[in-house]
């Protein structure tokens, strides 16, 4: 497939092949860790989605999939968020990892990490393609992490800019200029 790299962006970070190797190997790390257990990878809508179909199908045993979307508000260093689209099944007694594409300052997930700790679930991991640690102002318990990221404005592989750029199937550095 052909996806010539948009006039935004200044080079690739992560090609294709490299993503769907580490993919392959987080699938196995999923096997290796939750065979014989009802595993659920939760993803938050949207950008998570590309790596979670992918993760899903390079996790060779029975997984079931659920969705949440949430919208942050107020400052944005606040940490405010709220649920808009809820889980559809109970994460009771599952073993659950959340899928996310990119952790960046963390305060996405912390909240999300405790209204599905109050659920009740057996046990409650992280699995994110890529970690942009140096923004981090929550800390986070990441059992699955893809690649560590610099803090770059990045697109592709879920990541968009203004609702595009998404499926791109790696993921490239948006060029310093678009964004002043
Ligand atoms: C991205 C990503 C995480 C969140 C991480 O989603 O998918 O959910 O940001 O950022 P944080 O660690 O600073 O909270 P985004 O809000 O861009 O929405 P999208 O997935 O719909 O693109």
């Amino acid at each position: 497939m052909n996806h010539p790299l948009p006039e935004v962006c200044d080079g690739i970070l992560l090609k294709q092949e490299a993503i769907e190797s580490r993919v392959r190997e987080l699938g196995e790390s999923l096997v290796r860790d939750h065979t014989g257990h009802d595993l659920r990878l939760i993803t938050v809508l949207r950008g998570g989605l590309f790596f979670l179909s992918d993760l899903c199908r390079a996790t060779d045993m029975p997984v079931s999939l659920d969705f949440m979307a949430v919208s942050a508000y107020g400052p944005a260093a606040s940490g405010s968020v709220r649920i808009t689209k809820d889980l559809d099944d109970s994460i009771e007694g599952a073993s659950v990892v959340v899928v996310e594409d990119i952790i960046d300052t963390g305060l996405t997930l912390h909240y999300v990490l405790e209204v599905l700790r109050r659920r009740g679930p057996a046990s409650l991991e992280v699995c994110t393609l890529m970690d942009k640690g140096v923004r981090r102002i929550v800390d986070l318990p990441i059992t699955y992490q893809g690649f560590r990221v610099p803090d770059r404005f990045l697109v592709g592989y879920g990541l968009d800019l203004d609702g595009m750029y998404r499926n791109l199937p790696y993921v490239a550095t948006l060029r310093d200029e678009v964004m002043s």
